[in-house]
């Protein structure tokens, strides 16, 4: 069996299609939506609204690519959740219709299983058990992978996602959304140790992110008062010294699995995955403690749907298929 899929993704803010046939992804064809920048995060409303009008030009555009007509495909995947839910339903909708008119499979596929699996995509590929680190602007996590469909979360946050903080420290700094990239990117000129951010002791394998938050903002408000141009003044320390904390709680609770698993097979994905800072800090942390590292290429780090392909793709060798009335979830564990 060389299974021939489409997959849709719409959880948050990109609608995406991709095609895979046999394993191997066709391709990529990813809408994002710029219309949440002026409002400082997305807009569920204006995102359902979006994935609406973009999702039927994505999906013609990926089968046009893949040279697949639609009567050669087997199954048709689509991202459950967790997501926003009206964004979801589009997608959700939209795979539905397909199915039902083609007469085919449906194969739900979970957002958060689907970035752990983009390391299939392309070779190299981690061998089991590994650790992934699962970085979003939604989820923070470290996922023991025993198998493609085998997931245990055995670290999270417990409250906002490392994204969200990057997000949310932009949005202080008056940076449109989202903030993260740009963080990054002024970051790279800056002194990582200019300023110092506290980290929050947590038990376990857990995160938290809020009370680094609430720090950096009496910590800008407070130099403001002393200097109004404080921020626009020291952009590239305030930002490398900001990336450099949240890095490092994520890396150091990374340690912790590994020391406590004793697995050094050692992922990481999501959209801060495609975080400069976490990959070169990441590297250096390969040599000196012996791990095998593995980190996707940008275009499968941010939401896509060539993931959801490959989740499909794995379930679909194990007939795993979702009945017509399948409803999308806002909240979906691993
Ligand atoms: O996985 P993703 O595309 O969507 C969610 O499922 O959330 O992740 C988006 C998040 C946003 O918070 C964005 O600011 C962050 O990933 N991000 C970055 C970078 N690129 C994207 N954060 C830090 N540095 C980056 N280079
Ligand atoms: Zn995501």
């Amino acid at each position: 069996m060389h299974p021939i899929i489409l997959a849709i993704e719409s959880s948050c803010d990109e609608t995406s299609a991709s095609v895979i046939r046999n394993g191997k992804v066709l391709n990529n064809i990813i809408a994002s939506q710029a219309v949440h920048q002026k409002y400082g995060g997305v807009v569920p409303e204006l995102a359902s609204r979006a994935h609406q009008q973009n999702i039927v030009m994505v999906v013609k555009e990926s089968m046009e690519q893949s040279g697949v007509l639609k009567t050669d495909l087997d199954a048709i995947g689509f991202t459950r959740g967790p997501g926003l839910i009206g964004s979801l339903l589009v997608g959700v909708s939209f795979a539905k219709g397909m199915a039902l008119g083609l007469g085919i499979p449906l194969i739900e596929v979970n957002h958060m299983q689907a970035h752990v699996l983009s390391h299939f995509i392309e070779e190299p590929t981690p061998g089991f058990p590994f650790l992934c680190l699962t970085v979003s602007g939604g989820h923070t996590q470290i996922v023991l992978v025993r198998d493609h469909l085998d997931m245990e979360v055995i670290g999270q946050t417990q409250d906002d996602a490392v994204g969200e903080a990057f997000d949310k420290a932009a949005r202080i700094m008056e940076m449109p959304y989202p903030g993260g990239p740009l963080i990054d990117k002024y970051a790279q000129t800056g002194n990582p140790h200019a300023y110092r951010f506290p980290d929050a002791s947590m038990p376990g394998l857990d995160f938290s992110f809020s009370g680094i938050k609430t720090a950096f903002l009496y910590f800008v408000r407070d130099e403001k008062k002393k200097n109004p141009g404080f921020v626009e003044d020291n952009l590239p320390d305030i930002c490398a010294s900001l990336q450099h904390a949240l890095v490092n709680m994520l890396l150091t609770r990374l340690e912790k699995a590994s020391d406590q698993t004793g697995i050094r097979e050692i992922a990481i994905a999501g959209g801060v995955s495609a975080n400069s800072g976490l990959r070169k800090t990441l590297k250096q942390l390969a040599e000196k403690r012996r791990w095998n590292v593995f980190i996707p290429a940008f275009e499968y780090c941010t939401d896509n749907a060539a993931m959801i392909a490959m989740a499909a793709h794995y379930k679909f060798l194990k007939k795993e298929f979702s009945p017509l009335d399948v409803t999308p979830l806002a909240r979906m564990p691993v």
